[in-house]
């Protein structure tokens, strides 16, 4: 039974109002700048309509389930990521931290694409990137000089990384229901209409078929090359927002007795459906700027930054209304990546708070200053290209990827907690979880996301990441991947205050 004291402590925490609210926040979550911009190239990429086949069996096999462990973590022990793996077994703490050091690194970063993108939104209506989007990006806009470390700040892209990080704070220090849900509530129905309207007005261009044709056009040949399923299950994961810890931290929010995998099943398909519609729309645009220069759709293809702050905008110069266009295309990706940055920090200020036991404005206050000054200091500087593209791939494979899958092992063959789970998301869960999860979990995602990252370190070991120098590499790749997980442990060791129960010393919950 929860006790008064558990409850006056839950309110504390925070909670989100309702299951609604809930769903929104982790859609908000899910539908990020990996839906707009990655997901269309790794799918073209990667088979194409044929690709469809690996990434269902990823969402089902792998995201929808992994998705379920995370819910049951957070829901059943009603912490941070920390203090959930803490109530779990007090070993296993350290995953939880390992996390929260990945979400620190990637917000530093992603809060400066966003930046970008605040840019972008404006500079649409003037076409300020002129005719040579590419020299403009790199040249006039990052100033971007050679590889390296540079302190030579770009006062253009300061201004927008501030104004982003005001935002944060604000809506951070507003707390779970009114600042994280209510910013989820109102961005994504917003969101979704924007996207729509980018989608139908890219429907219209002349070309859009052709580019829709490449897009979906089945190599099913693509379906024997292990590194097309390797894919799949890495656009999976970050796309659906699993390995951050983030689902435990959201879940924790949620009231008790509430059904978390009809909610999984929501988030994991809607956060699909909506990568599908991106698809669609960047490739009917990309179509139409194949035809205007009277090349195939797979020389102009391409993702990430290319794709938006290179092709998008020498498609806005060439499109009808194509400031419009412009305008719908950065606006979401602000609107997108805000609500995903929001529940990154989430999981960063959750900790501090659960172990601290402080006030959310100083948590708030804690995590996110040094978190903009980081960002500041690193990003809006002439090398800070370099440093998050670096950054960004190697807390990708080995930050998410690795700690799902040591999580995953960890929980089911040390801990041996995945039947607890199990009957945790049954007590109230409209999707039956048999068997089959225990299976998934144990053994089949682990094999398969282990192969994913072995596949991934032989790549980087047998050649260094992108040309760059190697000492870069080492420090901004290894070093920041290594360093996060050492910290995760050692703040581990910092004990709990004594009314905050651990494994052990909870209570039976209700
Ligand atoms: N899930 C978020 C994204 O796709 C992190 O960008």
């Amino acid at each position: 039974m929860s006790t008064a004291a558990d409850d006056v402590r839950e309110a504390n925490r925070g909670m989100f109002s309702s299951r609604r609210v809930f769903i929104l926040a982790a859609i908000g979550s899910a539908v990020g700048l990996g839906n707009i911009w990655r997901f269309p190239y790794v799918a073209y990429e990667n088979g194409g309509g044929a690709f469809m086949l690996p990434y269902l069996v990823a969402l089902f096999t792998a995201g929808i389930p992994f998705l379920f462990l995370e819910y049951a973590l957070g829901h059943k022990y009603r912490g941070s990521a920390p203090l959930s793996f803490a109530r779990l077994s007090r070993g296993t703490e350290g995953l939880g931290w390992w996390q929260v050091g990945v979400c620190f690194m990637i917000a530093v970063y992603y809060a400066v694409v966003i930046a970008w993108a605040l840019s972008y939104a404006f500079f649409s209506f003037g076409r300020t990137w002129g005719d040579d989007p590419d020299a403009y990006f790199f040249g006039d806009y990052l100033q971007a000089g050679d590889p390296g470390v540079s302190l030579d700040f770009v006062p253009g892209i300061i201004l927008p990384l501030l104004a982003v990080w005001g935002a944060l704070i604000v809506v951070m220090a507003l707390g779970v229901q009114k600042g994280v849900g209510r910013t989820s509530v109102i961005f994504i129905p917003v969101l979704l209409l924007a996207f729509v309207a980018l989608v139908i007005q890219a429907l219209t261009l002349t070309g859009a078929s052709a580019g829709l044709d490449a897009l979906f056009a089945p190599n099913w040949s693509a379906l024997g090359d292990p590194a097309v399923w390797a894919a799949a299950y890495g656009q999976i994961f970050f796309s659906l927002s699993i390995g951050f810890g983030i689902m435990i931290t959201y879940s924790s929010y949620v009231k008790r007795r509430t059904d978390m995998t009809g909610s999984a099943m929501v988030v994991g398909l809607s956060n699909s459906g909506f990568e599908i519609l991106a698809g669609i729309g960047v490739f009917a645009a990309l179509g139409f700027m194949a035809q205007a220069s009277g090349v195939a759709v797979g020389e102009v293809a391409t993702s990430g930054i290319g794709l938006a702050f290179v092709a998008f905008p020498a498609i806005v110069n060439e499109a009808p209304a194509g400031a419009l266009l412009g305008f719908l295309f950065f606006f979401s990706l602000v609107l997108a990546g805000f609500t995903s940055l929001v529940s990154v920090l989430e999981v960063v200020i959750s900790a501090v708070r659960d172990k601290f036991e402080t006030s959310r404005l100083r948590a708030t206050l804690v995590v996110t200053i040094p978190c903009a000054i980081i960002s500041l200091v690193g990003f809006s500087t002439t090398s800070g290209i370099y440093v998050l593209d670096i950054v960004d791939h190697f807390i990708n494979r080995f930050g998410i990827l690795l700690v799902a899958v040591v999580s995953m092992l960890v929980v089911a063959w040390v801990v041996r907690g995945l039947p607890q789970l199990r009957d945790h998301l049954n007590r109230d869960g409209s999707v039956p979880v048999r068997g089959w999860w225990i299976v998934l979990m144990s053994v089949i995602t682990p094999v398969v996301l282990g192969y994913v990252l072995i596949t991934e370190l032989l790549a980087v070991l047998d050649e260094t990441y992108g040309d760059y120098p190697g000492w870069m590499v080492l420090v901004f790749g290894w070093l920041a991947a290594l360093l996060v997980l050492v910290a995760g442990f050692l703040l581990a060791r910092i004990p709990w205050r004594p009314d905050t129960p651990v494994h052990g010393q909870e209570r039976e919950e209700a």
